[in-house]
């Protein structure tokens, strides 16, 4: 990693990362939302700076980040894409880190919703929220453009998928699950580019990963 990074490779490129799961606010007290630390993300963001670039981290969770790199904070999906697409066109490199929300409350109560007796439940009406990742691959011109994919079952079939329906260059396969993935300090990836078969990293160290990750796109921008 030191040696790599020694290096500057990223000097002069621009760099857009997201970190975090978005909120979806259901009324002032509520939100539905995924798990992500934002770790995975900041690490990338970091690594990206550490090889010189200039970073742009769209983040829902504010970690420590390295000089180099301008956070962003957003809460919810609409925020975070809104955010990306802002800085998409300037960005030589983005890496969608980011848990979105795949779904968002049809209507934000002013109130707090209360419970009416003892034995009622609460519909909740959701639609789905944009695909960040999918709408950056249908607009992308000189963007290198990574992906992640969290599956908890058929993660090569499953993130070969998404590599090819959201336009993405690559995308970082995540086994999730229950005490999996989500809050660890380390991770187990498979690594997916067009043309080139699955490259399944050992267990490592976010930081390590980020830096892997970091390193295999730039070596293809
Ligand atoms: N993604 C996105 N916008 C969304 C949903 C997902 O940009 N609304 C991005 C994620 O940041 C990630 C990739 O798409 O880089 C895959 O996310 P994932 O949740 O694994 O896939 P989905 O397409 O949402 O499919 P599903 O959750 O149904 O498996
Ligand atoms: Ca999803």
């Amino acid at each position: 990693v030191e040696t790599y990074q020694a290096k500057q490779p990223l000097v002069g490129k621009r760099v857009l990362v997201s970190a975090g799961g978005t909120q979806e606010r259901i009324d002032p007290v509520r939100y539905i939302g995924n798990d992500s630390s934002g770790k995975m993300g900041t690490a990338v963001a970091n690594a990206a700076a550490a090889a010189g670039a200039e970073v742009t981290l769209v983040a829902t969770k504010m970690l420590p980040v390295l000089p180099g790199v301008e956070a962003v904070y957003v809460t919810s999906a609409a925020e975070l894409h809104d955010a990306m697409l802002a800085n998409f066109d300037a960005a030589d490199l983005v890496v969608m880190a980011a848990a979105v929300a795949d779904f968002r409350p049809v209507d934000v109560s002013g109130t707090k919703i209360k419970k009416q007796s003892a034995d009622d439940g609460l519909h909740l009406d959701l639609v789905q929220n944009p695909d960040i990742l999918a709408a950056m691959g249908a607009q992308k011109s000189h963007q290198y453009l990574v992906g992640f994919a969290a599956e908890t079952n058929d993660l090569v079939a499953n993130a070969q998928a998404k590599l090819e329906h959201k336009g993405a260059d690559m995308i970082v396969a995540n086994p999730v699950g229950y005490g999996q993935g989500f809050n660890a300090d380390t991770d187990t990836v498979t690594i997916l580019r067009r043309g080139q078969d699955p490259l399944a990293l050992d267990e490592a160290a976010k930081r390590d990963v980020a830096a892997t990750i970091v390193g295999l796109a730039e070596a293809e921008m």
